[in-house]
């Protein structure tokens, strides 16, 4: 079975995106929507918060863990990586390389939480992919709770996403990296304000292909006999009815969500 955690709803457009290239995987879903925005909080509570969501994961029969929320991979995943002894996949990689892949002239813009941000690791993973590529980046802290809000539409969000995207806009940038597995979500907002021209890079189909390619050689984890993504499990820490919506509404069908 495959486990896959993030802060709150964004995640399950990684979920979403696994579900469609990989419909016979069982999946199991955390969202700690009790604790969220992670995206704000100090690296050593992201850390414990990871350590718990993954262990549950683990106990409830997770054999491979995605990390998807880039607060959480962007300074947990090493720490996860020393604590369990299994495959644990995170959305950065992924998005790295379709950004380094897809930029002709190597601008690349990156939007996320605070932590992602400050962290500093898509500056560091896209440098090392192409030392040629200069990385323009920027905190967006008030895209995750007006997600979780259920604000998408608003036009508060709106103004906030143009004052968040604005000086972006000014560095040329061809490549837009969705550093947050909530902004997806967003796509439709942020495309116009950022420009047609830029490309925007959302990892969650990167990761799932990804995650395809890193298990080749494990096929039982990919399919399961009979396996339907309605038979995948959605947990989180809080069961509030603005998640079900967000839920309902990423994967196009009604979501029960579980408590823990
Ligand atoms: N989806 C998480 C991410 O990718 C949201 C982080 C948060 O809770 O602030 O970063």
């Amino acid at each position: 079975m495959i486990g896959i955690f993030d802060s709150g709803v964004g995640g399950m457009t990684v979920a979403r995106a696994i579900e469609e290239l990989l419909p016979a995987a069982p999946l199991l879903y955390l969202g700690d929507i009790a604790r969220s925005p992670y995206g704000s909080k100090s690296a050593p509570t992201i850390i414990d918060y990871s350590i718990e969501n993954t262990r549950f994961l683990v106990d409830n029969g997770a054999q491979v863990i995605v990390i998807a929320c880039n607060s959480a991979a962007s300074v947990a995943s090493e720490r996860l990586r020393q604590e369990f002894h299994l495959p644990i996949i995170d959305v950065i990689v992924p998005a790295v390389a379709e950004a380094v892949r897809g930029s002709r002239s190597g601008r690349i813009g990156v939007i996320g939480t605070r932590a992602t941000i400050q962290s500093g690791i898509y500056e560091r993973e896209i440098c090392r992919e192409d030392p040629t590529c200069r990385v323009f980046s920027q905190a967006c802290p008030l895209l995750v709770p007006l997600v979780e809000e259920g604000w998408g539409d608003r036009r508060e969000t709106k103004m906030i996403l143009r004052r968040y995207l604005h000086p972006l806009q000014n560095q040329q940038i061809d490549t837009l990296v969705l550093g947050c597995t909530h902004y997806p979500l967003l796509s439709d907002l942020i495309q116009p304000r950022i420009g047609r021209r830029v490309r925007l890079i959302d990892s969650s189909r990167a990761t799932a292909s990804h995650l395809r390619q890193q298990l080749a050689d494990r096929p039982a984890l990919l399919a399961r006999p009979g396996h339907q993504p309605a038979d995948n499990r959605y947990h989180v820490t809080d069961c509030t009815e603005t998640a079900s919506q967000i839920a309902q509404r990423i994967f196009a069908r009604p979501i029960t969500l579980l408590p823990v």
